[in-house]
């Protein structure tokens, strides 16, 4: 297998603090060594190498890892974002408007779409996502966005109880027998997690303890989209079915912490969403002080966090949610994993998939320091520099 080394290396972010220095792990001149698609070791700088990648003195960090994210869609609205902007509140109804879009787009269409998300993602120094579906809400067109999903991650997320659609309007819980039934079997195949939107506007705590259960039972991992909108159920589910993340949590009640705490849900902080939806910011500092173990994410749908920017998100997390820059760091790549119970990515270790982002400046710092500036200069996934 041939060597690369990502050399001369003026910052490296390992994110395993046994590495080097602080809860970053960080080491000052060094290269990273690269065996096919794996990290092989992390050395000085000037390693031998069959092929070597200049980092030039720049700051390198693992890539991100998005945990969560709606790719596959059709459509667009950016009207109804303007609108918010004037004062319309949020409403769960607009997830209706893309499933409309998305339903009257052909497979290749979608693909199209949500392939050049991903690159955008690339750009934006991703090199891990989960992906949902979520916008078909029938069985055939859920199945569709699973398989353009599988093509993308091996974490693709079944989320058939994401709205009622409007077909089942009223009948919300003979929707939810179809998603527990028909419609998990036939996403079942190409999906790695099974998440439910638990709130008012979409699903109740019994329905979506429903859809979890099914999704369990079929051999899935559990998410959940809860405490978006206001305080609720979703919180306290997640942690008492033992998910493996729940997302928002922009409302968290002292019990809802504390449960957190107590169990390995990771919180999922999606601020983008917040400042697309002029929602108020949750309070990471609460619960990082609490104990409980975050990430951060894109969430990038049309509706209501249309960004691919992770950057972006973790400056919205240091200067809103109350991180520092190295909880902020930590929470879009370590983080992400551990919301994914992956222990092969959002880190740069011996044996993890050499998946690594070169930084145009000298510390990670920047990211917050110069917020909207695109600062990725080098995407590398699993051992190869992806042309941008
Ligand atoms: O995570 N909260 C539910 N789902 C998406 C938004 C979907 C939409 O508005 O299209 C989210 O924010």
């Amino acid at each position: 297998m041939s060597t690369l080394v990502v050399d001369d290396i003026g910052l490296l972010v390992t994110c395993e603090p046994s590495l080097g220095e602080g809860p970053l792990g960080l080491v000052r001149g060094a290269a990273v060594v690269i065996d096919g698609d794996r990290v092989a070791a992390i050395e000085r700088a000037g390693a031998a190498a069959d092929e070597r990648l200049d980092a030039g003195g720049r700051c390198v960090i693992p890539g991100f890892v998005d945990s969560h994210t709606h790719l596959v869609f059709a459509g667009d609205r950016a009207d109804e974002f303007a609108a918010r902007m004037a004062g319309r509140p949020y409403a769960t109804s607009g997830i209706r408007v893309t499933t409309e879009a998305t339903r009257a787009a052909s497979e290749d269409e979608l693909r199209a779409l949500a392939r050049d998300r991903r690159a955008e993602a690339t750009r934006a120094g991703i090199t891990h996502l989960e992906v949902k579906s979520g916008y078909g809400l029938e069985t055939e067109a859920e199945r569709r966005l699973c398989a353009v999903a599988a093509e993308l991650t091996d974490d693709v997320t079944f989320l058939g109880a994401h709205a009622v659609p409007p077909e089942y309007e009223g009948r919300a819980d003979d929707y939810v027998e179809l998603v527990c039934g028909e419609m998990l079997d036939a996403c079942r195949p190409y999906a790695r997690w099974i998440d439910v939107f638990c709130e008012d506007g979409a699903f109740d705590a019994d329905q979506s303890r429903a859809v979890l259960e099914a999704g369990r039972a079929a051999g899935l991992g559990l998410r959940v989209h809860g405490n978006q909108l206001g305080f609720g159920p979703g919180v306290r589910l997640a942690v008492e079915l033992g998910a493996a993340s729940v997302d928002h949590c922009t409302y968290l009640a002292d019990d809802d912490v504390a449960a957190l705490a107590a169990s390995d849900t990771v919180a999922t902080f999606l601020p983008a969403t917040d400042f697309s939806t002029r929602q108020p910011y949750p309070d990471a500092r609460r619960a990082i002080d609490a104990g409980v173990r975050v990430a951060i994410a894109t969430n990038c749908n049309p509706g209501s966090s249309y960004t691919t920017s992770m950057a972006f998100c973790i400056a919205l997390a240091v200067r809103d949610l109350r991180m520092t820059p190295e909880e902020a760091l930590l929470a879009a790549t370590r983080g992400g994993a551990d919301a994914l119970r992956r222990e092969d990515v959002g880190r740069l270790v011996p044996g993890a998939r050499a998946d690594a982002v070169l930084l145009d400046c000298p510390s990670y710092t920047h990211l917050v320091y110069r917020p909207g500036v695109p600062l990725v200069h080098t995407t590398v996934i699993a051992g190869s520099a992806q042309s941008l």
